[in-house]
């Protein structure tokens, strides 16, 4: 992916705002620059951020294709195909009249390239803290634990009036299905007959889905997002703390009630291709196709308290790890035939990506 296409397309800016538990404001998880501070002591007009200092700049490097931008090397971008999208501008059928102004709006600010803006956020994506029940070998927040720093609901619900206009509330940490502030917030957000047609979006371990579901069900409009691995033993491995029966238990009755009643929730799983998780490739993908569950691939970075896993597991940077996985193309291979078999292009067309990059990293001529 050329980074000069990438960000003079890339529509997030416009799109979403993205506050963390650190008080980073953003638009995205990606971005590399500085950041605004979130005021976690008072509510403050979304536009302060939405039209402050950080996203106007990341507005102007987009619109003037500049490449010095903490949008260099976004990893959102890395393995997908040049043109590929974060979002779209298109409504989805049953958005009320609200969101389809403020979309529209959203998609004529883009496209005119203006660096403030009258719309709000079609997306607001809160990260509520790094506490969790796991333990996994390559998470990024290890060095942030233990900590109880936490977004507050009371002073994100201000913003309520804007959660109406917006097509997705999206909620991670940390683990957003035990985090108390997180829990807090999806218990107003399903039971709010404002936000019947804004989509509640979680990012979870799906290790106590089991538990939330009763409450997940007040709401038709669900996804959720659980991040895997791989699956038995390789799962136990990654996601240290993590029993590999129990979650796919809680994905299987996600699914199950999802039919029963009717509702229109969706699920994807997120997976981190390293050395571990690579040799159980295609057990990865024949467990997705069996269950007819579309899976998200990318690599994963290197985080202060994650170094030993870093040198052992990430094979885009050390590929010499590749001599421990000595069927690692024929992995690639089947799992992008097997998705590509089922309708999953952009997923087979990552893993073909992946196995190109370290093929080129390998077999690169000495110079
Ligand atoms: C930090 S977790 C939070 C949500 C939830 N606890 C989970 O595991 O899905 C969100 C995603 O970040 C991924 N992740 C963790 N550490 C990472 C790293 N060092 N680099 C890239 N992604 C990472 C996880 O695998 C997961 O898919
Ligand atoms: S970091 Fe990536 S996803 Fe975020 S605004 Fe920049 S190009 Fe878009
Ligand atoms: S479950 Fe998510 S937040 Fe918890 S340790 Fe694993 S990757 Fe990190």
């Amino acid at each position: 992916m050329a980074a000069g296409t990438l960000k003079a397309t890339c529509l997030v800016p416009w799109y979403e705002l993205n506050i963390m538990y650190n008080r980073r404001v953003g638009c995205c998880c990606y971005y590399n620059g500085y950041v605004l501070s979130w005021d976690n002591s008072r509510a403050r007009d979304v536009f302060d951020y939405w039209n402050g200092s950080l996203i106007s700049k990341i507005r102007a490097d987009i619109v003037s294709g500049s490449a010095d931008s903490g949008c260099a090397d976004c990893g959102f971008y890395r393995f997908k195909e040049d043109g590929a999208a974060y979002a779209s501008f298109a409504p989805p059928p049953d958005a009320t009249s609200e969101q389809k102004d403020n979309l529209e709006c959203a998609r004529k600010r883009f496209e005119q390239g203006a660096i403030t803006v009258d719309h709000t956020p079609v997306r607001f994506y809160f990260n509520f803290g790094v506490g969790c029940n796991l333990d996994c070998i390559m998470c990024g927040q290890t060095a942030d634990r233990p900590d109880d720093t936490s977004l507050n609901a009371d002073i994100l619900w201000a913003w309520k009036p804007h959660f109406k206009k917006a097509l997705t509330l999206s909620l991670i940490g940390g683990e957003p299905l035990v985090l108390p502030q997180s829990l807090s917030f999806i218990r107003r957000v399903v039971d709010d007959e404002d936000l019947v047609a804004v989509t509640l979006d979680i990012y979870s371990n799906g290790a106590t889905l089991d538990k939330q579901l009763d409450l997940l069900s007040r709401k038709n409009k669900v996804s959720i997002c659980v991040s895997l691995d791989g699956v038995g033993s390789t799962y136990e491995a990654i996601r240290r703390g993590g029993n590999w029966d129990k979650v796919e238990r809680n994905l299987l009755a996600f699914k199950e009630l999802a039919a029963r009643r009717g509702l229109k929730w969706g699920l994807t799983t997120a997976n981190l291709i390293m050395r571990t998780s690579l040799a159980g490739l295609e057990r990865l993908i024949d467990w997705h196709i069996a269950h007819d569950i579309v899976p998200n691939f990318s690599d994963f970075s290197l985080a202060p308290g994650i170094e030993k896993t870093f040198l052992a597991e990430n094979i885009f940077e050390f590929p010499h790890l590749l001599a421990e996985v000595p069927d690692w193309q024929r992995q690639f291979d089947v799992s992008a035939q097997k998705s590509e078999s089922k309708g999953w292009w952009e997923v087979a067309s990552i893993l073909r990506n992946m196995k190109l990059d370290l093929v080129q990293k390998l077999f690169r001529p000495i110079p």
